[in-house]
């Protein structure tokens, strides 16, 4: 059986794909939460013939979808998508997100803008007044990446924010490297005055490639609870 957590993560994830339908070009998150929404597809094809077109997210999300007979396609394949679908760190009562936990926020936010509707899917722990508590990935090219973090700590002096360190992303012993062959900083913000100021100032910095807040992207958050519960918010 499932722990409550998983369980409030799969609820959410079945919910949430009961919004494809045959035809549909569909963009696959990242994530724990966002795996169990491409199981349910990947049952769905096998048992109901669902016919979709999907886009990962990950290299991770590419390879689960494909174990599982989706059919993938690259997002210029596709060119434009019907729905996204996707897990989330934090979620506020906007429905701004902090995305990237998972180090795939770049394609997740390439992938979700170039949607019709993003549907994010969530236990109800992430749901925060106010987004920071959990630390905002900024992808940062390789080149200069000290300099860069320097720069990004300085641009935070002048942020509504209420921490401000900074920390390179490790796996294991090495800098953690992205899809896209780039780092994370994790910004240790704690409280994020004024996400859609922070999201424009951090992205002009030369050598960021990518923040993790996305603001006027999703449009439906399907919260799971542990008890099976699912709520709908837009
Ligand atoms: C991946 O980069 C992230 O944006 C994920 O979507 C996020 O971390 C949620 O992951 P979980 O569903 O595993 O919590």
């Amino acid at each position: 059986e499932l722990s409550p957590i998983e369980k409030a993560k799969f609820v959410s994830a079945k919910r949430a794909s009961d919004f494809v339908e045959t035809g549909m070009r569909v963009g696959l998150g990242t994530g724990s939460t966002a795996a169990w929404m491409v199981r349910c597809l990947g049952e769905r094809v096998k048992n109901d013939g669902l016919k979709i077109k999907g886009v990962p997210t990950s290299s991770r999300t590419a390879a689960l979808a494909q174990s599982l007979g989706i059919e993938v396609v690259t997002l210029d394949e596709a060119k434009w998508l019907d729905l996204t679908i996707d897990g989330a760190d934090e979620y506020d009562a906007d429905l701004s997100l902090i995305k990237g936990g998972g180090g795939a926020h770049l394609q997740e936010k390439v992938v979700a803008t170039a949607s019709d509707r993003m549907i994010v899917i969530a236990d109800a722990a992430k749901k925060v007044d106010t987004l920071g508590a959990f630390p905002l990935p900024l992808e940062v090219i390789p080149f200069g990446w000290q300099t860069t973090k320097t720069l990004v700590e300085e641009t935070l002096v002048g942020m509504d924010v209420l921490g401000r360190t900074t920390a390179l992303r490790m796996n294991g012993d090495a800098p953690f490297v992205t899809d896209e062959g780039n780092h994370i900083l994790d910004l240790h913000l704690e409280r994020i005055g004024n996400p859609r100021q922070l999201s424009l100032v951090m992205n002009q910095i030369p050598g960021v490639v990518e923040n993790g807040l996305f603001i006027d992207i999703c449009d439906v958050v399907v919260v799971g609870h542990g008890d099976g519960r699912v709520e709908v918010t837009d």
